[in-house]
């Protein structure tokens, strides 16, 4: 096959605290993740992405970066994460980093000098202004974590800009050492061999020149916490981002024209599907592959799910190559939002659509959300907006292993308690299991393997009804169908005449029934693949 390997393999993403722990701290590391590779290998994914393991205060764990060039002590060395690249390209899977541009750590030394003096020489590093007539913030923006986006910083008499947390101040990308700091950052990591970057919330990195307020969002509701009363139409999403996105790319792309392998970009993005595609770029190239979220958010209905996956399609620029998210570790767990049955139905789906699909570890588990008494919130999303289902730590819990102590994970209490039904839902339990959905992830990584038609072949809608979902994929002479059935009920499909003596690869259910007479029936809950004969 011709296909770049990013467009070819599934990844996978590694929250590491969560992953596996190896010092007996109860957090996860980078020794542990190397432990872990024979499963990831074995699962049938060609890639980790594994979130910022950099130097970090852990405000947002590791999303306030304070040393981007490092590696936190409570992850290991970077003499550990060389060990890790060895050992995971040795297997053959790629791993990408988490690359956090927009922000920094209040703690990084560039913020540090940039508050000591309004004349500091890193001052324009980051994004200060005066305060407003009235002495308040310069404009009415939000943090996405609620409460103002700008910080006053009594010392100076200004105030500075934060996306987020107070402890995360956004840098100044409109300013070229910015620029050139981060690109040597990308350079350091791409020449120590990582296969590429996720890069954390692309679309936020300019903002608009002249600052001005963001307009009220007519759909705001109380509950939806506090950063959906505006749009922010002026504080993400410039046109001047995808310069940088281009810069970006020609950095990345120079590795493969020198014969050093194919380097991928991910951009973390959440807007809609037309603005989305910007991030692809036009004729100077943006990022591979801006990320597709629409699984996660939209609801759980045959006719919405194809109007998303042939509106995406549709959309799509000419060399743009689509992918697909089930879950992460900002959003709730597919089993928690569709149920356990359905949690079976999404692999399948996720796993026979056009494009690169991205799991996040656990999913292959069914794990759901684990409840989080008051007491362990960890999350600053929840301690700053508490009770509103905002918070991310349910969906950040251990990695169960096995049934031994902490279920295989630490030797130590973990940093969040782990999932109750751990003694039955864990990778070795399952792994035995016929029957399990982690079985079925194995099952379906290994036929995408298989089968050029499901990883790089063409997409056609064939069917939409109440409850099913029909589509194909063909690639050559190979033609496989898809068929989802989103519901309870169990449905009579006719198939095309092309596809009338279809055989069936793969069920979700134990007792798929055949195809006869150009009929498939689908059971309650029932997802199959079918190569067309
Ligand atoms: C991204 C990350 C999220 C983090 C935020 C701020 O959205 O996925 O976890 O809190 O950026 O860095």
């Amino acid at each position: 096959m011709s296909a770049p390997w990013w467009q070819g393999c599934a990844i996978y993403q590694i929250y590491p605290r969560s992953f596996q722990d190896s010092n007996d701290d109860g957090i996860g590391d980078l020794k542990g993740i190397a432990r872990r590779l024979d499963y990831l290998a074995g699962l049938g994914v060609g890639a980790i992405w594994i979130s910022p393991i950099y130097p970090s205060p852990m405000v947002d764990f590791g999303y306030d970066v304070a040393h981007y060039c490092d590696v936190d002590p409570r992850f290991g060395t970077l003499a550990d994460f060389d060990d890790l690249l060895v050992q995971a390209h040795r297997r053959g899977l790629k791993v990408l980093l988490d690359f956090v541009p927009n922000h920094s750590s209040d703690q990084h030394p560039w913020f540090v000098e940039s508050r000591a003096s309004r004349e500091n020489q890193k001052r324009d590093w980051y994004i200060w202004r005066d305060p407003a007539a009235d002495g308040g913030p310069p404009n009415n923006w939000i943090s996405d974590f609620g409460g103002s986006a700008w910080q006053w910083d009594e010392a100076t008499g200004q105030y500075y800009y934060h996306a987020f947390l107070k402890e995360q101040p956004d840098l100044n990308w409109r300013h070229p050492a910015v620029q050139a700091a981060m690109y040597d950052v990308m350079r350091f990591w791409l020449d120590r061999g990582v296969d590429g970057f996720r890069i954390d919330v692309l679309w936020h990195m300019l903002k608009a020149a002249d600052f001005p307020d963001n307009p009220p969002n007519p759909a705001y509701r109380p509950g939806m916490g506090e950063m959906h009363r505006l749009l922010q139409r002026h504080s993400t999403d410039q046109p001047e981002v995808h310069l940088i996105a281009a810069e970006m790319r020609e950095i990345a792309d120079s590795y493969g024209a020198r014969g050093q392998g194919e380097r991928v970009l991910i951009g973390e993005i959440y807007l809609p599907v037309e603005r989305l595609m910007h991030y692809y770029g036009g004729e100077r190239r943006g990022v591979h592959l801006p990320f597709n979220f629409q699984l996660v958010d939209m609801p759980w209905r045959a006719a919405a799910l194809a109007a998303a996956i042939t509106g995406y399609e549709a959309a799509l620029p000419p060399r743009g190559w689509p992918n697909w998210v089930l879950g992460n570790h900002d959003r709730p767990r597919v089993a928690t939002r569709r149920g356990q049955a359905q949690a079976r139905v999404a692999a399948v789906l996720l796993l026979t659509l056009r494009g690169t699909p991205t799991l996040y570890y656990g999913d292959e588990l069914g794990l759901s959300d684990v409840a989080i008494e008051p007491s362990q919130v960890r999350d600053p999303r929840e301690l700053r907006e508490p009770g509103l289902a905002l918070g991310r730590d349910p969906v950040r819990t251990p990695m169960p292993w096995d049934d031994s102590d902490n279920a295989g994970f630490s030797r130590a209490r973990p940093w969040l308690p782990l999932n109750a039904d751990w003694p039955a839902r864990n990778v070795m339990r399952m792994a035995e299991d016929p029957q399990s959905i982690l079985t079925l992830y194995r099952r379906l990584l290994a036929l995408r393997c298989d089968r050029p038609a499901l990883s790089i072949g063409d997409f056609a809608l064939l069917n939409v009804a109440d409850e099913t979902l029909v589509y194909a994929r063909r690639h050559g002479t190979e033609r496989l169908i898809v068929a989802l059935n989103l519901g309870e009920r169990q449905h009579r499909l006719e198939l095309p005449d092309w596809a009338r003596g279809s055989r069936m690869l793969l069920s979700t259910t134990g007792d798929a029934a055949p195809v006869e007479a150009g009929v498939l029936l689908l059971r309650s809950n029932e997802a199959v693949v079918l190569e067309a004969r």
